[in-house]
């Protein structure tokens, strides 16, 4: 079984239950030092064989799995192994190879940010949807016309930008195109190796967002999050509202809690 698991973003115990029982049961492990922290390594066996990918190839990843047929492998990836995870090349190899393999899924460094800035990236009536993205950067050919960032602003829904630290000013050109829903006053925030020791979270808006992520000297492992969303002060939700029923709790009138006096 070839388990790809997400890492967490970066703190070690923010990997889940489910991810460390499986680097505690692997024979083999394949983990990207440059972007897992080396403590995760803690949770693996001291006889598992242990291979760092920042210098391999797919080629080289896929020749690993190749020679350990009956192998429990894990292969660690950043934060959610769905998110940027390149995990779908591996999947194609898998089905081709008939090799049995699972997703353990991971903490998002995008969660791991909005934790840090102590919000919630969907409040009602302000943003109820979140776009995760970045720019096109070196991997431009990777990227639909569509989706470009500029495209996205227009929308003005709280945006994810992944991967596009090394590209300040373009990023904060495309947030303010024309026709863009973002001002230079709507809240950003910067978040620069979330959860790790050396963490930088700075709240900026729009228009500084591009001096804000040059001040941290950091060209990767940034993530900005954009979006009125960020603002803070919520319109109260529907869910937990006393007008509101659903599967597990009725109406109540106003004043009460769950049909009893409050
Ligand atoms: C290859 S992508 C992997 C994303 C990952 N799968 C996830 O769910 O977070 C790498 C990018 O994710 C973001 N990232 C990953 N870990 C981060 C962290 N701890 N703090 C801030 N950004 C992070 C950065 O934008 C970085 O350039």
């Amino acid at each position: 079984m070839i388990s790809f698991v997400g890492a967490g973003p970066g703190a070690p115990d923010l990997i889940t239950l489910r991810g460390r029982d499986r680097l505690a049961a692997a024979e083999v492990v394949v983990w990207a030092s440059s972007l897992v922290p080396e403590a995760l390594l803690a949770h693996v066996r001291p006889e598992a064989t242990i291979h760092d990918s920042k210098t391999m190839t797919l080629e080289d990843v896929l020749a690993v799995y190749a020679a350990h047929p009956a192998a429990a492998i894990v292969r660690l990836h950043s934060g959610d192994p769905s998110v940027y995870g390149a995990i779908q090349e591996q999947i194609d190899w898998c089905v081709a190879n008939q090799r049995d393999f699972e997703i353990v899924p991971g903490v998002s460094s995008m969660a791991a940010a909005a934790a840090l800035v102590r919000r919630e990236l969907t409040i009602p009536r302000v943003a109820q949807s979140v776009v995760m993205t970045r720019l096109a950067g070196r991997t431009a050919a990777s990227m639909p016309e569509r989706e470009s960032v500029a495209s996205f602003s227009a929308i003005g829904a709280t945006m994810a930008v992944f991967l596009s630290g090394a590209r300040p000013a373009e990023l904060q050109k495309e947030l303010l195109a024309p026709g863009s829903a973002y001002g230079p006053d709507t809240p950003a925030a910067v978040v620069v190796r979330a959860s790790w020791p050396d963490e930088q979270v700075l709240m900026t808006t729009v228009g500084a967002v591009a001096e804000t992520i040059l001040s941290t000297g950091a060209r990767t492992t940034v993530l900005v999050l954009v979006g009125p969303a960020l603002e803070g002060a919520a319109a109260r939700s529907h869910l937990y509202s006393p007008a509101y029923a659903h599967q597990f709790r009725r109406r109540s009138a106003p004043g009460t809690t769950a049909g009893r006096p409050a």
